[in-house]
This record gives C-alpha cells, sequence and structure tokens, in this order.
C-alpha cells in the first residue's frame, strides 16, 4: 500500500476542490490518501476586510510563522510515500498558513527524506512563491518531484479587479454579472483530475524523474514570462514596504498600511503596465533570456544565488 499525505491551506475550498480532484485519480486500491488542512491558531478572516487584508503583508512577506494548531497524532506517526503540498500565494510569498507550518518541527517530521509535489492555485503571481517554497522545502530536507500551477486565465488587470470583488465580498461570482468569474475557472479546476495519472505511474514505479515534463506536456504549469519582471521587481519593493511596516506598531502602523495600500494600487494600475511595455519592447533582443526563464520557472529545480 502507498501512503499519500495531501497537505494544504486553502480558504475558500478553491485549492482543495483542486486537490480533491488531482487526488481522484491517484486513488485505487493500493493508494492510500489521507488529508492534512494546516489551521492556524489565530484564524485568518475571510471574506477580508479591506485593513485585514493590508496588515497581513509585512509578516506574510517576512515570513513571519504564527502558532498553528498541532498536526492530528495519526497523521504525524505514520510514513508517507508521497506528500503533495497545496499552497495559495499571498503578497508573492507563500501564505503564512503553509509558511508556518514549513517552519515547523511537525514540518520536519512529515517531509524529512520525502517526495513532494507542490499544487498551487492562485490569481497569477506565484513564481517567487514557488521559489520560497522550493528553499522551505530543501530546508526540510523534502525532495521537489513536481509542480502544478494553476491560475485565473484571465487579462492580469481583470483578474485584480475581480479577485477583490471574491475576497472582500466572499462570493466566487461574476462581479455586475459582466467580469469573468474570479480565480481558477470552473473547467481548469475540474480537468486537474488529468494530473493524477502521472502521479499515480511515478508512485507505482517509485520513479519521479520523468514526471515534471509529463505534468508540463499535459499543461500543469503555463510560466508567464511577462509576469516574471513583474514578481521579481515587486519581491525587491515588497522587502523595502515590509522592512519598513514591520517596525511600526498601533495607530502608526496603521498610517503606513493605507500609504502601503496606496502604492500598491499605483503599482498594480501604473507600474505594472510599464513593465509589461518595456517587456513588449525588449521582447526581441531579450528573446533567449525569456526562453530560458520560461523552462527553468516551468521546473523543479533551484538557482544557486
Ligand atoms: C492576503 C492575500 C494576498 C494575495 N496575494 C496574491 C499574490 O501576490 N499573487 C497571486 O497570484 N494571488 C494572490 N492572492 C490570491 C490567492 O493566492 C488565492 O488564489 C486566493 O486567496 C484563493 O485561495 P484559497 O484556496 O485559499 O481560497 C492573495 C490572496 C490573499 C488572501
Amino acid at each position: 500500500m502507498k501512503e499519500v499525505l495531501v497537505i494544504y491551506f486553502s480558504q475558500t475550498g478553491q485549492l482543495f476542490d483542486i486537490l480533491k480532484n488531482i487526488s481522484s485519480t491517484i486513488s485505487n486500491a493500493k493508494v492510500n490518501i489521507s488529508y492534512y488542512e494546516i489551521v492556524p491558531a489565530k484564524k485568518f478572516p475571510f471574506p477580508w476586510k479591506e485593513t485585514e487584508f493590508y496588515d497581513t503583508f509585512p509578516e506574510t512577506f517576512l515570513q513571519i510563522p504564527t502558532p498553528l494548531v498541532a498536526v492530528p497524532a495519526e497523521i504525524l506517526q505514520k510514513k508517507y510515500d508521497l506528500v503533495i503540498l497545496g499552497f495559495t500565494t499571498w503578497y508573492l510569498t507563500p501564505s503564512i498558513p503553509i509558511n508556518s507550518f514549513l517552519k515547523s518541527e511537525e514540518a520536519r517530521t512529515l517531509l524529512n527524506n520525502t517526495s513532494v509535489i507542490t499544487v498551487s492555485a492562485s490569481r497569477n503571481m506565484w513564481i517567487m512563491a514557488q521559489e520560497k517554497v522550493k528553499k522551505l522545502l530543501i530546508a526540510n530536507n523534502a525532495e521537489l518531484v513536481g509542480n502544478i500551477a494553476l491560475v485565473d486565465r484571465n487579462l492580469n488587470h481583470i483578474s485584480v479587479i475581480t479577485i477583490v470583488h471574491w475576497l472582500m465580498g466572499g462570493k466566487k461570482t461574476k462581479m455586475l454579472g459582466i467580469f469573468p468569474k474570479p480565480g481558477v475557472s470552473t473547467e481548469d479546476i475540474e480537468a486537474a483530475s488529468r494530473f493524477g495519472t502521472p502521479i499515480q505511474d511515478a508512485l507505482h514505479q517509485n520513479d519521479y524523474s520523468n514526471l515534471q515534463k509529463n505534468l508540463l506536456s499535459i499543461g500543469a504549469v503555463k510560466v508567464d514570462p511577462s509576469l516574471i519582471a513583474t514578481d521579481i521587481r515587486g519581491n525587491i519593493v515588497f522587502t523595502k514596504w515590509a522592512n519598513h511596516l514591520i517596525k511600526k506598531e498601533g495607530e502608526e502602523r496603521k498610517k503606513w498600511l493605507v500609504y502601503f495600500k496606496y502604492y500598491l494600487l499605483f503599482a498594480i494600475w501604473l507600474i505594472a503596465p510599464i513593465v509589461f511595455i518595456v517587456f513588449l519592447l525588449t521582447y526581441f533582443p531579450m528573446y533567449r533570456k525569456i526562453q530560458r526563464d520560461k523552462a527553468y520557472y516551468s521546473s523543479i529545480a533551484l538557482k544557486q544565488d
């Protein structure tokens, strides 16, 4: 019997639905699938209030862990052949619950010397968050053997508008009846079941060497090269903001978070389009680097920096 553990944190259930669909085609008489939901001791709100949404930024970005409810003993005591780690991106970083788990002793116990497949469901900016997860997996002595990254496939700015409607309004519905539904589409969530087949094969053969190649051939990751530069630049600026904001307390913090909110709106609506235009203008001279970056961020390798 092969033992698979699905570890996840999903506020609205979107990521959980994807994980269930993937698991549906991994499971058979010889595979036992267990689920472990990461539960923060202090619940994160959903729907989000604007102030709480921005207030999570400094701790998320600086990857400061929060206390979690202990992992159930029956999960912790078993040895798993494969772990599927479902995470979402918050502020270009793995969400606080996922980061907290990956920095815990329990993660070390569960992931040590274990093959891991990452599954993310974000708006569309997941690339640098995945790099941070890669590092945390190495710190836990885990081996990343596959990655599936699902996103909202609508235009970047459309997805910004619709995700606010979803996360602050609480419903994954068409805003004003005319915008597309936010998040990963219903079709993509359902079609995620196709990823289970190559995972099941690799699990039975205990050979993951071709898994990422096989997953890529069925569309597990589509790197949008125009978002790579935005994600990298975003990380540089967020580092400055987060280190500044973390030092502020009480009313001072509240005041600076308002400035941060306006900065974020400015970055999304003015800086990101400029970065996109620069990307287009330099597309041909940068063609080879773009292809290299696309291949790297679709892979499970980790650059040494
Ligand atoms: C505080 C916060 C920050 C987020 N930041 C990002 C981000 O930087 N990039 C991105 O692609 N999605 C971002 N998202 C969207 C999430 O990755 C995710 O798709 C959404 O919250 C639904 O996930 P769920 O399965 O937990 O409900 C953010 C969501 C939240 C709540």
